[in-house]
């Protein structure tokens, strides 16, 4: 048998190689204050999908963290010739996973993936590319899908001069009334032409910023044929309607679903 302090030498010795691939391959940390924080989420098979992605040009450079949430990491990066991007990457080793096993596996486009923890944090990060690329081509306002492999999702850099658009919560509109009205129109052209639900819709996932509101944060999103597809649109109606409850008039939550299932209601 093995020891185990030999075993975390040869993943050490494995990491490092990689680390060096990485830097041959020409991307750049950029700093080491940063490079210890990556050392927190990147296992060896980040590392590997990483590598990928930079040896494929996709990335050229990573940057500081912008958010650390349940299930992922997100940081700036840059892409192209030095455009600004964002890496989303879903933790492996420490991330919240039972709350997606729910979501995918009630999912018609996801039924045949197997189970393990594993395969379940690479199909959502494949299906959060997949539904931002379904929302962009319907035109709605999201991060521009850029690439993906395994745990790791590359998307548009959605802020200003480096410094991300603030969420909803941190930026209160100025016109609540205008606001309520672009998120609701946000949820039904999401349902009627992208035929999405976002599934965790609330201040936290939307950001404001270039004069509009931004939706952000797919990964769970089900089309209308999911069986908790309604259920999950309603809960959306009840997170928008208690923000702006308090700020302006709002609308009747069963009416405003009825309003954006239409004939859905009725099929059997
Ligand atoms: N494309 C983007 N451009 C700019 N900032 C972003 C972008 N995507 C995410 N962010 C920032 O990172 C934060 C976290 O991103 P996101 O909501 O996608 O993941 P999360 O909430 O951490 O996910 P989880 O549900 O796994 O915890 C966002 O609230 C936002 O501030
Ligand atoms: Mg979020």
């Amino acid at each position: 048998m093995r020891r185990r302090g030999e075993e975390t030498k040869k993943t050490d010795d494995r990491i490092e190689a990689l680390d060096r691939k990485l830097s041959e391959s020409g991307i750049r940390i950029r700093d080491s204050d940063q490079r210890k924080v990556l050392d927190e989420v990147f296992d060896e098979v980040t590392l590997l999908a990483l590598y990928k992605l930079a040896n494929k040009k996709v990335i050229t450079a990573v940057g500081g963290s912008i958010s650390t949430g349940k299930e992922a990491n997100v940081f700036a990066a840059e892409h192209g010739e030095g455009e600004d991007c964002v890496i989303k990457i879903y933790r492996i080793r420490t991330g919240n996973f039972n709350a997606m096993s729910d979501y995918i596996l009630g999912d018609p486009r996801f039924s045949n993936i197997r189970k393990t923890k594993k395969e379940i944090i690479f199909a959502w990060t494949k299906k959060e590319y997949s539904n931002l690329s379904r929302a962009q081509e319907a035109g709605l306002p999201v991060p521009e899908p850029i690439a993906f492999d395994r745990n790791i999702l590359i998307m548009g850099f959605l802020g200003e001069d480096g410094v991300p658009y603030p969420q909803l919560r941190l930026d209160p509109p100025d016109d609540p009334e205008a606001a309520y009205t672009e998120c609701l129109d946000l949820i039904t052209r999401l349902y009627q032409k992208a035929r999405l639900v976002h599934g965790d819709l609330s201040e936290y996932n939307i950001l404001s910023g270039g004069g509009r509101l931004w939706l952000i944060d797919m990964g769970q999103a089900v089309t209308p044929d999911h069986p908790s597809a309604h259920r999950f649109l309603f809960r959306d109606i009840r997170n928008i309607n208690r923000y702006f409850g308090n700020r302006c008039t709002i609308h009747d939550e069963h009416e405003i679903l009825r309003g954006i299932v239409g004939e859905d209601f009725f099929t059997p």
